[in-house]
């Protein structure tokens, strides 16, 4: 079963895990259609190894998913449907359940494993904020697609003698933007972690004008506080796990740039690209490792565990521990120190 948002990696990660059930242990593969929704409403599918042919390059999951369907509060009455979910899995007499999510779609997960449902994790999400792990399955190619966005920029920024502000997704984090900013070469990094100052971008923004760099890319997070005091809500769904819905700081950022300097500036806000196109390289070896890893979880019996990556070696964890805070920057990490050595401005 893949939950909450899609993101490259979850097509490879089905890959493996049904692979690896079949041609290793002779296990029957069942499909979960559209996240918990499908164990709510009974939408399930065999998957054979044929079925699962050819998908290693595709982005998105072919089985569907769902940020909505929590059994525990379901709809917008929020209404306890995990009996109903507990009937479904015994009735498709399943053995296992393997959930690929992030921080929701895994909450969820520990939730049933406590109920007694043998669950096993696999940790994925573009925002790369779930504990335990150093990387989740979707984050690699999320920044490959906002560098690359940030490549494309310069050239327009540098012809307009521009300040552009690229914003980027990650939640409450700021993952995506770092690492994009960094490999982007973002002048300015503005991250939740790292409360900024208005008056210290322009500053910067000034002073790049001043020695003739006449444009600024600035790279900003979906999560990063207005005025360092306040979210920016582009929208709120009531049904989902986390209601709220990040989105729009950088026009405020850039009306403030305008006003205390006189320079032009645009604002582009990526938004579901990040989440689209091919998996990367890195994806769909860390999505094809994680996949063996949980189906070596679950003919072990060791269930409550997930797959993850520690210091480069695949292991296992319990979910709880990967649930129990959201993963933020560590501000004294060898890449926050990089980016500051090259002069990078993180606001602050
Ligand atoms: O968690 C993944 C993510 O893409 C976040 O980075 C973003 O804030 C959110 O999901 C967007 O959610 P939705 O797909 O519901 O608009």
């Amino acid at each position: 079963m893949t939950g909450g948002g899609d993101c490259p990696g979850l097509n490879p990660a089905i890959r493996a895990i049904t692979k690896t059930a079949v041609f290793c242990h002779r296990m029957e593969v069942i499909g979960i259609e559209d996240g918990y929704e499908g164990l709510i409403k009974n939408k399930t599918r065999r998957l054979e190894t044929k079925d699962v042919s050819g998908i290693l390059t595709q982005g998105g999951t072919i089985l569907g998913t769902s940020n909505r369907a929590n059994p525990f509060a379901y709809s917008e009455e929020k209404r306890d449907v995990s009996p109903k979910v507990f009937r479904n899995f015994r009735n498709l007499k399943l053995e296992a359940l393997v959930c690929i999510g992030g921080d929701g779609t895994l909450h969820i997960a520990h939730e049933l494993n406590q109920l007694g449902m043998p669950v096993v994790g696999i940790p994925k999400t573009i925002d790369n904020d779930v504990e335990a792990t150093d990387f989740t399955i979707g984050f690699d190619s999320a920044v490959a697609v906002a560098t690359e966005a940030i490549d494309n920029i310069h050239s327009t920024a540098e012809s307009h003698h521009r300040v552009m502000i690229i914003e980027l997704m990650g939640r409450y984090t700021g993952w995506v933007a770092l690492h994009a900013g960094v490999a982007g070469g973002g002048d300015v990094i503005l991250i939740p972690e790292i409360p900024y100052k208005i008056e210290r971008i322009c500053q910067e923004v000034k002073r790049r004008s001043r020695v003739g760099k006449r444009f600024s890319i600035i790279v900003v997070a979906e999560g990063v506080k207005y005025r360092d005091k306040e979210l920016v809500v582009k929208r709120r769904v009531k049904s989902s796990t986390d209601p709220i819905r990040l989105g729009g700081v950088s026009y405020r950022i850039a009306r403030q740039i305008e006003e205390l300097t006189g320079l032009e500036t645009r604002v582009i806000i990526l938004g579901h690209l990040q989440r689209g196109g091919k998996p990367t390289d890195f994806d769909r070896i860390l999505a094809t490792q994680f996949g063996k890893k949980a189906v070596d979880l679950v003919k072990a019996g060791e269930f409550g565990h997930m797959s993850s990556l520690q210091k480069g070696e695949i292991a296992s964890v319990p979910i709880e521990s990967a649930i129990s805070s959201l993963k933020k920057v560590d501000l004294s990490s060898p890449l926050v120190e990089a980016a500051r050595g090259v002069g990078t401005c993180f606001g602050d």
